[in-house]
Formats: C-alpha cells, sequence, structure tokens
C-alpha cells in the first residue's frame, strides 16, 4: 500500500491503534479522516491537524447515509481502514447481557461489511483503493472468555479472503491487519497498563514497515505464533487454545466473574 498522498477514513480513530495509525499517516503526508462517536475523542484528533466525522457505526442504518457525507465531504476518498471494533466479556452459563452480542455484532460485523458495500462503488472510480479490514490474533484462536467478540473477528478474515478474491481484478486491494494483543483501552485500563500488551508505538512502526512492504495479510511478529497455531498442526492449535485460555482465565476471573 502507498503510504504517501492517500485520503484514508479511519473508522474508529478516535483511539488506540486507529489514532496512533492515523497520526502516523498523517506525518506521512495522507489527508485522514477519523470517525468515531465520542465528540471530545474526535475533538482531540482534530487538534493533532486530523479531519473527522461523528458516526455511530452499531446503527446498521446510519451506514449508507455515513458514507454518503464521507464521499461528498471528501471526494478524494481512496482508502477506508475499519478499525472501530468492542470487546466485553461475556459469561454464556451465567447469562450475560444478550445486548453485548448485538452491539458486537452490529459495531464489528455489519458495520464493515455494509460500509465497505456502500464505499465499493466509489472506491471503484479510483486509480487506486484500499480497504483495511481489522481482525485479531483471536480470529485464528478464540479468547473463550469473549466468544461473540472472536466469532466477529473470524468472520471478518473470512469475509476478506472473499473480498479480496472478487476483487482481484479490480483496482481494490484488500488488506486484512491482524493485532496481537495491544496496549490500548479496547477492554478498559487494565489492557491499557498491561505489560504483557505489545506497547502501542512499538505495533505502529512494525504496521508500517510492513505495508511498506506489501502482501495480504499484516502480521507483526507477536502476532504469528497465534495466526500460525492451526498451520502448524491441529494439536498445536489446541494446545495453544488451551493455553491461552487458562491463563488469561486465571488474569481476568475477578472481572469476568463479576
Ligand atoms: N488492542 C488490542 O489488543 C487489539 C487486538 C486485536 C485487535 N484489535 C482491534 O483493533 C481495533 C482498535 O481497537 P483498540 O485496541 O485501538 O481499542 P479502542 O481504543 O477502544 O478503539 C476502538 C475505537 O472504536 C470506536 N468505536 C467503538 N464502537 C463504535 C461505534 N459504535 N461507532 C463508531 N465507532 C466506534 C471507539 O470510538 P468511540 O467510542 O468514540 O465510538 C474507539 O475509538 C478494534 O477493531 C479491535 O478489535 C485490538
Amino acid at each position: 500500500m502507498k503510504l504517501t498522498g492517500q485520503t484514508i477514513l479511519m473508522t474508529g480513530g478516535g483511539s488506540g491503534i486507529g489514532l496512533a495509525l492515523a497520526e502516523a499517516f498523517l506525518k506521512k503526508g495522507n489527508d485522514v479522516i477519523v470517525a468515531g462517536r465520542s465528540e471530545s475523542k474526535l475533538a482531540a484528533a482534530r487538534a493533532k491537524g486530523l479531519k473527522t466525522l461523528t458516526v455511530d457505526l452499531s446503527s446498521s442504518d446510519a451506514i449508507a447515509s455515513f458514507a454518503k457525507e464521507a464521499v461528498a465531504k471528501h471526494p478524494s476518498l481512496n482508502v477506508v481502514i475499519h478499525m472501530a471494533g468492542i470487546m466485553k466479556n461475556e459469561n454464556l452459563p451465567k447469562g450475560s447481557d444478550p445486548s453485548i452480542i448485538t452491539e458486537t455484532v452490529a459495531t464489528n460485523l455489519l458495520a464493515p461489511l455494509l460500509l465497505t458495500q456502500a464505499l465499493l462503488p466509489h472506491l471503484l472510480t479510483k486509480s487506486e483503493a484500499t480497504v483495511m479490514t481489522v481482525t485479531s490474533g483471536l480470529a485464528y484462536v478464540p479468547l473463550a472468555l469473549t466468544p461473540t467478540y472472536s466469532a466477529t473477528k473470524a468472520a471478518i478474515h473470512s469475509y476478506s479472503e472473499s473480498l479480496r478474491w472478487q476483487l482481484r481484478e479490480t483496482n481494490v486491494r484488500v488488506i486484512e491487519l491482524v493485532p496481537p494483543y495491544v496496549r490500548t483501552a479496547l477492554m478498559g485500563e487494565r489492557q491499557a497498563q498491561d505489560p504483557n500488551a505489545m506497547p502501542l508505538e512499538e505495533f505502529v512502526s512494525e504496521v508500517l514497515t510492513l505495508l511498506e512492504k506489501g502482501g495480504d495479510q499484516i502480521l507483526v511478529e507477536r502476532v504469528k505464533p497465534q495466526r500460525m497455531a492451526g498451520d502448524v498442526n491441529l494439536q498445536k492449535e489446541r494446545e495453544f487454545f488451551n493455553t491461552q485460555n487458562e491463563r488469561l482465565y486465571a488474569i481476568r476471573k475477578p472481572e469476568f466473574e463479576a
């Protein structure tokens, strides 16, 4: 992917990975529009020189008009990065809140699919365009404490493969960004401070290097064991699943059982 001179729409660009990548793209001479719900996050992004749009992507009805607004205000738009996402614990036998299921599927799965569909006619008119989806190592080895989240990320991986195939003879490239566990507030302050999570700046810097090299999937070194667990052999994948889930359950037990 070209890293300069692009017009990039970054959903979920008001915080975390999205904001850090948006700032990095801005520094490299791109026009970057970040979109999200929180006005205070968007105001802070504007103060950094980013452009902003307000949208609640969990509302499927809002997406077609949001796409129209984005294209009307930024006709040079040629890259969309589907960064917005939510991740919540769900204790299924205990009877977790069903709204977690609907909100997670709406935000993480329906929104990128509908927004891609709405933007494709425009992207196909550009000489070069990119759709970047954002999955997770958990798309490949699920975290059992967050079953709906892990399922949406696995579905986005599958969709990305199909979309790339359907667009293979067009000017639109499809890139899947597969983050490992990164130090953001996705699941709250504990994650933002967790020394086991990859530092955000390190992650962004490795992602930029990999984007420059090209490729369908952006896999930083830290995510490779999780991404590849099933490729080595099924026994290895089971072992990875069990170790990952026992370890994280031990750490997160108090919040998960709360
Ligand atoms: N951090 C990790 O360990 C990790 C690992 C793998 C994958 N990821 C993925 O990376 C992406 C970014 O996550 P992050 O870690 O940077 O967490 P984050 O800081 O919480 O970023 C998520 C962003 O999504 C936006 N968002 C959430 N719901 C939205 C909605 N309904 N409409 C519009 N925007 C919405 C939030 O902004 P508003 O609240 O303002 O709407 C927020 O800026 C997510 O897709 C996540 O699944 C993260």
